[in-house]
């Protein structure tokens, strides 16, 4: 396990908008788990890292044999049911996906039985790298957009049926807005039409014809290696999408980190929206209105009690709210 002062164990120091909680350690996985792992590795584990960031709080670590380092993640359906069942969920798309550039290889998935009860695994490819951190710098922003487009044209042209309903989740703007007893009500009526219209096109349109996305590209979902490569991780929620939505998605993060030159970071927001390839030259305004529709539906998230397996969701989508109203007030 590594330090609190090791950079790959980044621990306290970040901001709130940085998505991560407490985590199971490896060392408490049952030795079913490991076992398996370690029939994976096909060497004995030498050395483990338990890594920072996500959403949930199984395991999620990597571990090293002598020639060859896996990452793993594990959680219990007996302590967190929802966890599981998502860690199920992505098993069955990783074995869907087809291989893409800057995403690490899959290896194995089990639902291990244990003495304790069942354990969702999922094994793949170690990355040595870093995550990158809050607030984003300028460099990281343009580096994981050009990586971005390699794997856009894959990802892109991969046949997929089911929808990643982003407009359902980001319609919780409505809510907000025609709540007048939310503060945030005010601030979304100068916002209204081009919501509307970022909801008639973010799933797909005739406009806008649906591609299969990532749809959780954030700080804590990327990794930079040794070498400055960009590495995708944590496809659990890949659906169809309009083609934009992902890089609209990775900038709301951007913009919540208090990335955005506006709030004193290094990143112009809108300038590189305008002029980098990945944003197709699709309007800037659907690029706004998707960060402005995730940050009313994450303030909306914000005000409803903590979920039982996800118990830092509250506080972070708080954060998120906050870092990003400022946006909201600035273009409206
Ligand atoms: N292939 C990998 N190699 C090394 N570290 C990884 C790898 N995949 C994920 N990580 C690290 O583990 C953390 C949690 O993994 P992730 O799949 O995002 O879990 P969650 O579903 O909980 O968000 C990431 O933020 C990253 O730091
Ligand atoms: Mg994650």
């Amino acid at each position: 396990m590594r330090a609190s002062a090791d950079p790959r164990h980044p621990g306290p120091s970040l901001p709130a908008t940085y998505l991560r909680g407490r985590r199971t350690g490896w060392a408490a996985a049952p030795p079913e788990v490991q076992v398996f792992v370690q029939g994976q590795l096909g060497q004995d584990v030498l050395r483990c890292e338990d890594r920072v960031g996500g959403m949930s709080t199984g395991v999620a670590a990597v571990v090293h044999g002598s020639t060859r380092s896996l990452f793993v993640k594990a959680i219990a359906h007996d302590d967190n049911p929802v966890g599981h069942e998502l860690y199920r969920r992505e098993a069955a798309v990783a074995a869907r996906l087809p291989a893409l550039p800057h995403v690490p290889a899959f290896v194995a998935e089990a639902d291990v039985p244990t003495r304790g009860g069942r354990w969702a695994v999922i094994v793949q490819e170690a990355v040595d790298g870093d995550p990158v951190r809050h607030p984003w710098s300028r460099a990281d922003v343009v580096d994981v957009l050009d990586a971005w487009q390699g794997v856009a044209p894959v990802l892109h042209t991969t046949s997929w049926d089911v929808s990643a309903e982003v407009g359902a989740f980001l319609r919780g703007w409505r809510a907000v807005h025609d709540d007048p007893d939310d503060l945030w009500s005010e601030l979304l009526r100068p916002w209204r039409t081009r919501l509307e219209e970022m909801d008639a096109h973010v799933d797909g349109s005739a406009l806008h014809p649906p591609v299969l996305g990532h749809l959780d590209l954030r700080a804590d979902n990327v990794l930079r290696d040794d070498r400055g490569g960009v590495w995708f991780l944590d496809w659990a929620h890949p659906g169809s999408t309009a083609p934009w939505t992902d890089p609209a998605v990775l900038l709301a993060d951007v913009v919540a980190s208090g990335g955005d030159r506006l709030d004193g970071g290094e990143v112009d927001v809108s300038g590189l929206w305008r002029t980098h390839p990945v944003a197709g030259g699709v309007d800037v305004e659907l690029m706004r209105a998707v960060v402005v529709g995730l940050a009313a539906a994450l303030h909306q998230r914000s005000r409803q009690p903590d979920l039982p397996g996800l118990p830092h969701r509250r506080s972070w989508t708080r954060a998120m709210a906050a870092g990003l109203r400022p946006f909201l007030l600035r273009h409206r």
